[in-house]
């Protein structure tokens, strides 16, 4: 298994406990700056492209999560910071369950938003690999047409995605799209997750239907659920106030971890 973490590009602001913010797929850290005023008078907020997205190094092959999670405790390391609140949205989710479950110790808290928890069924995987096929073939403009306006049902927010992804690399797609096909089911792994861990859903999301964070919130010891009425699968832009609301109470949680430790 490749396991060789890159240096990723990240955007730095605020003061405080650090929080790092993984973006989903297939787009890039500019989807958490509604997020930037809201938040860093509370905090230090690290919002990394992950491999191959924004302007983070393109590598070939497979995006596993694992290898990912890699990139994200190599940024850790760069930045001399031993625990983070992290915050993974949908695949960033994926990543953020993947380092969850291999460095609990550098966890304060934990946000998964707009994420899942299992792998995929087998049909979700074959249509992973038509994607990935049709992107080789086609280019990134083949998700760019339908995906915008099952993310959001915010047309304006649509036309704003749709550009952030015919921005991504197809090699990127492709390296994801069999990462996240070939991804392992998280949900064994949610009980040993030992840090408060905030989970947040959109009740009009088409990607992750609400039925899923519902049901494995419940495994999460420390785990509590935020559903956003009104939201799809983006609510950071969607509804950015409730989000932050969320994010703000996890650093109080990791205030208090930090006082304990
Ligand atoms: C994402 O938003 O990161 C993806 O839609 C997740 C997925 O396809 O499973």
């Amino acid at each position: 298994m490749n396991l060789v973490p890159v240096d990723l590009a990240y955007e730095d602001h605020g003061e405080g406990l650090p929080v790092v913010f993984l973006h989903g797929f297939p787009l890039n850290r500019t989807i958490w700056h509604p997020l930037i005023p809201l938040l860093k008078e509370q905090a230090r907020l690290i919002l990394p492209d992950l491999r191959g997205f924004g302007e983070s190094p393109v590598t070939d092959g497979v995006y596993s999560m694992r290898l990912l999670a890699e990139d994200v405790l190599q940024l850790l390391n760069r930045l001399e910071m031993e625990r983070v609140t992290l915050v993974g949205h949908s695949m960033g989710g994926y990543v953020a369950l993947a380092f969850a479950h291999a460095y609990p110790n550098r966890l304060a808290s934990l946000g998964l938003v707009s994420s899942q928890t299992e792998a995929d069924s087998p049909e979700k995987r074959q249509k992973r690999i038509v994607n990935a096929r049709n992107v080789r073939a086609r280019g990134v403009r083949v998700l760019a047409k339908n995906l915008p306006d099952q993310l959001t049902d915010d047309p304006a927010l649509a036309s704003e995605i749709k550009q952030l992804i015919l921005q991504s690399d197809p090699k990127a797609v492709i390296g994801s799209l069999q990462g996240m096909a070939e991804r392992e089911d998280a949900s064994a792994w949610l009980p040993a997750i030992r840090v408060p861990t905030l989970v947040l859903a959109g009740e009009q999301d088409k990607i992750v239907s609400v039925e899923a964070p519902q049901t494995f919130v419940r495994f999460i010891p420390r785990g509590w659920l935020v559903t956003v009425p009104g939201a799809g699968h983006m609510p950071m832009l969607e509804a950015p106030d409730r989000v932050a609301r969320g994010v703000k109470r996890l650093v109080q949680y990791a205030a208090l971890v930090e006082e304990h430790s």
